[in-house]
């Protein structure tokens, strides 16, 4: 099974300072162009799939240094996400087109609309990312007050996902002969009505929508709380997790694959992604060259509304060589984003201004930087050591930082034999190496 690439297709990168260098395409916010050029950039890679995180507010209205300058998740300006795969899917042929929805502040029926939509336009190759929203300001668009608590969410997010695939399997693979001799569209045996009634939700169903290609398109998860994992082990093909070190990505890699037993799921049916952002350059010295030179493209004020969002407290309230403050947990925002930076700042011993500075490339995620064979044994080190079974790849700069990972990297990464060099099949689950799932309702009949 070779290593798993992903590209993360956020327009403005990962970096605050990114959309600003002079190799960055001009003019990022909602452009079609650029993006289906990025989308050709992670084909010719033979890359397995781009992936667009996504939220539903704009965030930041109260940093107005940081609001200016924007950071790559405040998302001011973007596409909805499966509105721009729709159109990235007609431009590629085997890259998997995997989109952010939230199950909080959205309906399961027309989730498993959209999602099944899109994989019969891109014949089988889409993903959907389930999150639970981790901005609390999306609550104010949806008729909320406020943010739907974490326990709330995550139980909605499971009865939102059984539905989602039970939709899904609305109709046989063949319920749609179309058959213009005989004058059957279709075949009324072969559709089955949901009558789903749960604590959150009553769907009768069924799906306006044959069966997708992939059966289910491809559930990704991402959330690392103890609900997060239990949800992912229960629902999620591929999980998007976030480590800064390889330690502490075996020990969740381990947790995660330790828990499908129970769901009657072998460890290979969940693929295990690691987000990383990555410089590479022709030379270890480039790469370092083009850190320093992202890192001076964000003032210290932007910085700070940067930290200050991290850890969830107005930082510049707070003088900048002063030891970075331990903030009681309560403070520190919703995610353990918040947590990992404090820890990391009291390990380190950093000051205010050197905890801002040193969050820009990586928040306190993951960092592989130098040469292709620097970077390449990092990944191989990763991938053969159990911490993860692929990467969610931040390049920085859009898009000359794919280009350089795919030219250099993706090479190398090939000599080693870890990753393909054609793909494997015609459908995303064909290249993840998941299996097609059978249809609940109609594999039963066919036994009775
Ligand atoms: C790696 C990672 C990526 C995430 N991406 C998104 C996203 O794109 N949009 C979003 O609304 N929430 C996103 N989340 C938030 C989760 O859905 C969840 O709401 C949040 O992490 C809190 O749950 P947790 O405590 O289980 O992690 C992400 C979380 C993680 C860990």
């Amino acid at each position: 099974m070779p290593m798993i690439l992903a590209a993360n297709a956020n327009a403005q990168g990962s970096h605050v300072g990114e959309w600003r260098h002079p190799d960055a395409w001009d003019r990022p916010a909602s452009n079609l162009a650029n993006a289906m050029r990025l989308a050709r950039i992670a084909e010719a890679a033979k890359m397995d799939l781009l992936f667009l995180a996504d939220g539903n507010g704009v965030r930041n209205l109260d940093k107005p240094d940081l609001f200016a300058a924007t950071s790559p998740s405040d998302r001011p300006g973007v596409f909805e996400p499966v509105t721009l795969l729709s159109a990235l899917a007609m431009v590629t042929e085997h890259v998997g087109l995997v989109a952010t929805t939230t199950t909080t502040y959205d309906e399961p029926f027309s989730v498993a609309r959209r999602f099944a939509s899109l994989d019969h336009i891109s014949g089988g190759r889409a993903g959907w990312n389930l999150v639970t929203t981790s901005n609390p300001g999306d609550a104010l668009n949806f008729s909320h007050d406020e943010h739907v608590a974490r326990d709330d969410r995550y139980e909605r997010a499971g009865e939102f996902a059984e539905v989602v695939k039970g939709l899904w399997d609305s109709w046989a693979d063949d319920a749609f002969p179309q058959d213009k001799a005989s004058g059957r569209f279709l075949e009324p045996s072969r559709v089955h009505a949901l009558n789903f009634r749960g604590k959150h939700f009553r769907v009768a169903g069924p799906l306006n929508a044959p069966r997708p290609p992939q059966g289910h398109p491809v559930v990704f998860s991402a959330g690392q709380s103890e609900t997060g994992k239990e949800l992912s082990a229960a629902h999620a093909d591929c999980v998007f997790a976030i480590e800064g070190t390889i330690e502490r990505a075996q020990i969740l890699y381990r947790d995660l694959k330790g828990r499908l037993a129970k769901y009657g799921r072998a460890p290979e049916s969940l693929k295990i992604l690691s987000g990383v952002t990555i410089f590479v350059g022709e030379t270890e010295e480039e790469a370092d060259r083009l850190m320093a030179e992202l890192d001076a493209l964000v003032p210290m004020p932007v910085a700070l509304d940067y930290l200050s969002k991290m850890v969830g407290t107005k930082m510049s309230a707070y003088p900048l060589n002063d030891p970075m403050p331990q903030f009681r947990e309560e403070h520190v925002g919703p995610t353990g984003i918040g947590r990992a930076i404090l820890a990391m700042a009291a390990a380190e011993g950093l000051t205010v201004g050197q905890t801002a500075r040193k969050i820009l490339p990586q928040m306190a995620g993951n960092l592989f930087k130098g040469s292709a064979m620097q970077v390449a044994d990092q990944m191989e080190r990763w991938y053969r050591e159990a911490a993860c079974d692929g990467f969610m790849i931040a390049a920085p700069v859009v898009p000359t930082g794919l280009e350089r990972f795919a030219r250099l990297v993706v090479p190398e990464l090939q000599r080693r034999g870890l990753f393909r060099r054609e793909y494997e099949g015609r459908t995303l689950r064909d290249n993840l190496g998941l299996t097609r799932p059978e249809n609940r309702f109609f594999t039963a009949r066919a036994a009775e």
